[in-house]
């Protein structure tokens, strides 16, 4: 073997273990992992299992709500949100076809949906406003539809 082809060989795997290194670093130091306890469910059952069963909006607590929402081509279910300003509110998703994006714009709430698992996160909503949530990953040919707004009064 030529001897510059070698040293971009080792040039190159060299980089490769330092943008693993650095990844891996990252999503164990700072928990950037996907969000949620890995908690499994069937993706062919999820009209069956609850919370899923019964999607929706919940108060549990103060100034506190449960929103259970499925995702599937090319919708959000329940679409249409309604919430008190100032609520802190735990979002519990799940996929029922392929894999979807959760983001709420302008705020921190951005998760992959992956069917067959449940994605928590939570977002206290402190300014009232039209709140864009939208899939950011590609799912289909009415990826760009799939969006819809989150109201907070
Ligand atoms: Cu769902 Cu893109």
């Amino acid at each position: 073997m030529h001897r510059s082809e070698k040293i971009w060989l080792i040039l190159s795997f060299g980089m490769i273990l330092i943008f693993m290194g650095a990844t891996g670093y990252q999503a164990f130091t700072y928990g950037m992992a996907p969000p949620g306890g890995m908690e499994r469910i069937d993706p062919q059952k999820v009209d069956e299992t609850p919370p899923f069963d019964q999607p929706g909006i919940r108060q549990i607590g103060e100034n506190e709500y449960e929103v259970v929402m499925v995702l599937q081509v090319f919708s959000f279910v329940p679409h249409d949100i309604e919430i008190p300003a100032g609520s802190t509110v735990h979002f519990k998703l799940t996929s029922k076809d392929v894999i979807h994006g959760f983001q709420i714009v302008e705020t921190n709430a951005n998760g992959m949906v992956v069917p067959g698992y449940v994605t928590t996160l939570t977002q206290t909503f402190h300014e009232p406003g039209e709140y864009l949530l939208m899939c950011n990953e590609y799912c289909g040919a009415g990826h760009q539809h799939m969006y819809t707004t989150i109201t907070v009064k």
